[in-house]
């Protein structure tokens, strides 16, 4: 298993041998890339598929999957162009490695680039687990997530995400018909063990 970029996207993948549940599609946080959620993947997913695709942008070097202006606030006209091109890299690799629509498993701006796919090219995922999100869209579109499963971890002590910000994502998430689960667990803005638990026996119920 190496890192390959013959698509779109840098990416790793692992084939797993669990082929009767999708795939998960691993999202990194900022300054991360395609190596980082691979060990949290195996962990809350044996043996399933994993794709874990490097975020195109680079903010002083680091990786992430759109621009930002300052902390929390966001170059949405690149969020909706990078959520587009991410969901033709999903397309991409379903195809080339056989695979169904996956789950998204992303972390701090893999979430926030994930519920902007949730938003925007809602086919593209079977469903989400946001660990750390945050509103990404200030005027959402109308979007049909029929039941969609969202698993969303917030942290009471997070410096970055405000309460009501990720309060507001799930509210604009059920709005559009995802079956959302919204934890807040006592953490900060990075994940404890109570994430990998509750990540894992969700992923097991779906
Ligand atoms: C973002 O830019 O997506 C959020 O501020 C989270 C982060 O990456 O720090």
């Amino acid at each position: 298993m190496t890192t390959t970029s013959n698509l779109s996207h840098i990416h790793r993948f692992v084939p797993g041998q669990d082929r009767q549940h999708p795939p998960l599609l691993l999202l990194h946080g900022t300054g991360g890339d395609e190596n980082d959620l691979i060990g949290l993947g195996e962990l809350v997913a044996p043996g399933r598929a994993l794709i874990s695709p490097r975020g195109k942008v680079l903010e002083n070097g680091m990786p992430r999957f759109f621009r930002r202006l300052s902390e929390g606030v966001f170059d949405e006209e690149d969020l909706r162009r990078r959520a587009s091109d991410l969901a033709g890299f999903i397309a991409e690799a379903s195809e080339a490695y056989g695979l169904g629509a996956p789950v998204a498993l992303g972390f701090s701006n893999g979430a926030n680039i994930a519920a902007a796919l949730l938003l925007l090219h809602p086919q593209a995922l079977a469903g989400a687990v946001l660990l750390r999100p945050m509103t990404p869209l200030r005027s959402p579109p109308p979007a049909e997530l029929g039941g969609k499963p969202v698993l969303m971890l917030s942290g009471a002590a997070d410096p970055i995400v405000p309460a009501a910000n990720a309060g507001a994502l799930a509210d604009v998430l059920r709005e559009r018909g995802a079956s959302v689960r919204h934890e807040t667990l006592p953490a900060g803005h990075g994940l404890t063990q109570a994430d990998v638990q509750q990540t894992k026996i969700w992923l097991a119920g779906l």
